[in-house]
């Protein structure tokens, strides 16, 4: 691994020790308890052993820091200079039925932006990481957004909409309409490992609506390091951790917003 900040080896050996629990989990996915957030919605006992690993981890290098977790909600709440965004399973759906597409992931943000960030599939071995100004890498090798210079060339991956959204008929039809105009669009179950997708140029680009700030943080970074733009559209002040994404490498980027929705972007 190219980076080695103490930011990164923080964030990096949290991710490790974290990864060992939640790989012995998936060899026992029968034995975990399973609970249901909201219809559709499900969180696991390793779901939170997870979290609990990679908190006490992150504590013990800054105990003052905030901390924004998918289970766990705010910690050291009025430090909003310094936060760690942390999905513990981004991909719990496909965890839960044996399906090795799932990860950890980790973004640090300081002053409201994500500096650097950890998205590790521990089912496959591939750590996607970046940190601003220093590029974006996978393993030991850096990456980058793919090249593809038409949309209609593009393969896409997307997400949602989840059980219970107010807004399927909104997203099918986007779907269909994106779906027209590129080559082929894919639905991974992971928001995280599709946006380190776009970053290594397995992808051209992702769009999803009715995402969390954890979903996608630490993917923030990383498609930004690997040359890639990011935007969000649609944004709901008063509920600023929910998100919408466009993320696509530089060339097809206008042509995705434009096909999604162009009024909605700042
Ligand atoms: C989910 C995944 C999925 C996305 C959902 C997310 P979770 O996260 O990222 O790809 O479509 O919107 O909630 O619940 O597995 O952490
Ligand atoms: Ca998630
Ligand atoms: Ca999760």
């Amino acid at each position: 691994m190219r980076l080695n900040s103490p930011k990164m080896n923080v964030i990096i050996k949290a991710c490790m020790k974290a990864a060992k629990s939640l790989i012995r989990d998936f060899g026992e996915i029968e034995n975990l308890q399973v609970s249901t957030k909201a219809p559709g919605d499900f969180v696991t006992s390793a779901d939170k052993r997870t979290e609990k690993i990679l908190i006490e981890e992150l504590q013990k290098a800054n105990a003052d820091y905030g901390i924004v977790s998918e289970e766990a909600g705010l910690i050291n709440k009025s430090n909003n200079k310094n936060k760690w965004i942390i999905d513990p399973i981004d991909g719990t759906m496909n965890f839960l039925n044996g399906v090795p597409q799932f990860a950890i992931s980790i973004g640090y943000e300081e002053d409201q932006e994500i500096k650097c960030g950890v998205i590790f599939n521990p089912v496959t071995n591939e750590m996607f990481c970046a940190e601003k100004g220093n590029g974006a890498y996978l393993n030991n090798s850096r990456i980058r957004v793919s090249n593809k210079k038409k949309i209609i060339d593009s393969l896409l991956v997307t997400g949602g909409p989840k059980y219970a959204s107010d807004i399927k008929e909104k997203i099918f039809s986007e779907y269909v309409e994106v779906s027209k105009n590129v080559s082929n669009v894919r639905k991974f179950g992971s928001a995280a490992l599709d946006m380190a997708y776009v970053a290594s140029g397995r992808f051209d680009g992702y769009w999803q609506r009715e995402l969390n700030y954890w979903d996608i943080a630490a993917g923030i970074v990383i498609v930004k390091e690997a040359g890639g733009f990011v935007n969000f559209f649609d944004e709901d002040n008063k509920n600023p951790l929910k998100k919408n994404i466009i993320a696509s490498n530089a060339n097809i980027h206008e042509d995705l917003i434009g096909m999604i929705s162009k009024k909605y972007i700042e």
